[in-house]
């Protein structure tokens, strides 16, 4: 009725949200190689997983492929801010592809650490999401069978280890807080000796959005958190709302909210993953403005200042 409709409806934006560095690094990593060797520019993968800023990169030029079989010769490539197995650029080199590598840097410290801990001996428990591309590179960083995937803590209780087996843990950098901190309690009670990171492996920009996301939830009816269904710290944040008690829904564009998720909710909370760009934020805050009458308030947690360079080949 028009009566509810005139409603007022709270909205919490939740900060930081959306892009964090390496998303900003990567986009801007395709742009730049559009603009010094001209279209078409070649991606590996998704360069972040979000079909915005996929296909406003497609419009400027870029051409998505999955494998670098699909680039032809003598075109640029760039490899997606997940990070690639160690063949791929291998592969590169042995074509003579020009490639970039948008790789994100926290990432790239998690491939380093793996090689380093293969290079000591020890055997890695690597704490990730099978079949995500991030985990799949970081595979490839090491020879096969130095590595095993830990997906949970029913995993941990079925590893197999001889006692003498030096152990190290490594993580995705886009999973939960909460529920890395339990796997890794795990691993740290049945392998007492296992060798943990120097800093955590999440990024600062997952653990950022998963506080703010905690910091809001209780206060909201229904969150709504902007990302892809494929997009791991999305994935994080709904679960995150979820577990406070708060209904809350992944949406990839504001067309997909309809009337009825508002039926009874006085107070929306909005987030963004961190592939997802600030317009789609805006354009979810104006469809909500379709209806009822808002009153929308920012609640920060932190402030982020990271920046990443980029690579050498692409500065003047
Ligand atoms: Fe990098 Fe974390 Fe973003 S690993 S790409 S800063 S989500």
């Amino acid at each position: 009725t028009t009566d509810v409709r005139r409603d007022a409806l709270t909205v919490l934006v939740a900060a930081p949200r959306g892009f964090c560095a390496g998303v900003d690094r990567a986009i801007e990593i395709v742009e730049r190689a559009i603009e010094k060797y001209g279209a078409p520019v070649y991606v590996r993968h998704e360069i972040v997983h979000n079909r915005y800023v996929v296909d406003a990169l497609k419009e400027k030029g870029a051409v998505f492929v999955e494998e670098l079989d699909e680039v032809p010769d003598g075109v640029p490539v760039v490899f997606s801010a997940h990070g690639v197995p160690k063949a791929v650029p291998a592969k590169a080199e042995e074509r003579g592809l020009d490639y970039l590598d948008a790789t994100c840097p926290l990432v790239s410290k998690v491939h380093r650490q793996a090689e380093r801990q293969v290079e000591k001996g020890r055997h890695i428990l690597f704490i990730g999401h099978a079949g995500h591309p991030e985990v799949i590179g970081t595979f490839g960083q090491v020879p096969k069978g130095d590595m095993t995937l830990v997906e949970t803590v029913e995993d941990v209780a079925r590893l197999d280890f001889p006692a003498e087996r030096e152990l190290a843990f490594l993580t995705q950098t886009t999973l939960s807080v909460d529920d890395t901190a339990d796997i890794i309690a795990a691993l740290q009670e049945k392998f007492p000796g296992i060798i943990a990171p120097k800093a955590e492996d999440i990024c600062y920009a997952t653990s950022n959005r998963q506080a703010a996301v905690k910091q809001i939830a209780e206060s909201c009816d229904l969150m709504l958190v902007i990302g892809a269904p494929n997009s791991s710290n999305s994935l994080r944040l709904v679960e995150v709302a979820d577990r406070l008690g708060t209904d809350a829904r992944l949406i990839q564009r504001a067309s997909e909210i309809e009337e009825s998720w508002l039926a009874g909710v006085g107070t929306v909370g909005v987030t963004a993953g961190a592939s997802a760009p600030e317009i789609l934020v805006r354009e979810v805050i104006a469809r909500l403005g379709e209806f009822r009458t808002l009153d929308e308030r920012q609640v920060r947690t932190i402030d982020e200042r990271m920046v990443f360079k980029l690579p050498r080949q692409l500065v003047d």
